[in-house]
């Protein structure tokens, strides 16, 4: 009798495990080091699960919060909600399910141009918040200027596909810090994807999806354990 009444609870504890993972969480008692390796990369999410508005503005705020080469902020974040929308992006991300079943789709974009025009904004801005004189802030809006006007379109582009990666990890440890489960993808066509958004017209170009929400209870990929080196294969300590 008391075997059974353990196998019960058990069984109870496994299936609800994702519940005692946010409830730890929440109470702060999961260490950073736990929260990463709770995060995977979610294949299956729950279809029934939405984000709260709150965690939502949180990966807002953590979006543009990263830390970006020069502060410049060019990259942007397209935050897609419509499910009949998110259907018609399966495909486009080769059969991927995630784009739609997530309770939200972010989708991380570069500018197509980064002029002067975004230079001048940025220095206005600092100038606004921090009220720092033009006398100090001229010669970093000279060198700056030159420095992106003597970059090759290519190399621009290069440049700024690596801030969208930046935004993307600091996105995913957000997500994993909140409780929140996502899948980071570069599996998909970005020009079929852009144009199916209409951000074409918006002048941007996507770099990678960030589906969010919440695991479904049987994605088997949360039950698989985490393959990594050894710390000592990865880290070089001199
Ligand atoms: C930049 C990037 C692109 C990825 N693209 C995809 C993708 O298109 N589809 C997918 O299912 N997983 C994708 N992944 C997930 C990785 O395969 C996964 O993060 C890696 O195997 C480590 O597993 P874990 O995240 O579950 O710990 C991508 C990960 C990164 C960082």
């Amino acid at each position: 009798m008391i075997k059974l009444f353990k196998i019960i609870s058990l069984s109870f504890i496994w299936h609800n495990r994702y519940v005692y993972y946010v409830f730890l969480q929440k109470k702060k008692i999961m260490s950073i080091i736990e929260k990463l390796q709770w995060r995977y990369a979610t294949k299956k999410f729950d279809k029934t699960q939405q984000l709260s508005d709150d965690k939502l503005n949180t990966l807002k705020e953590a979006f543009n919060l990263t830390a970006l080469s020069y502060g410049l902020q060019t990259l942007k974040l397209v935050v897609v909600k419509d499910k009949s929308v998110r259907e018609g992006l399966i495909e486009l991300s080769y059969g991927q399910r995630q784009v739609a079943d997530a309770s939200h789709l972010l989708v991380l974009c570069i500018q197509n141009e980064i002029d002067e025009k975004d230079i001048t904004t940025h220095f206005d801005t600092i100038k606004t918040i921090r009220n720092t004189p033009d006398t100090v802030l001229e010669p970093f809006k000279k060198q700056l200027k030159s420095t992106i006007e003597s970059m090759p379109v290519d190399k621009k582009i290069g440049w700024a596909t690596k801030q969208a990666y930046i935004a993307l990890g600091n996105l995913m440890t957000v997500c994993a810090v909140e409780g929140i489960d996502s899948c980071p993808m570069e599996g998909f066509i970005p020009k079929a994807l852009d144009t199916a958004l209409g951000i074409d017209k918006l002048g941007l170009s996507s770099v990678l999806l960030l589906p969010v929400g919440y695991r479904a209870n049987d994605d088997m990929f949360s039950d698989l354990k985490k393959v990594r080196k050894q710390l000592s294969e990865t880290i070089i300590e001199l």
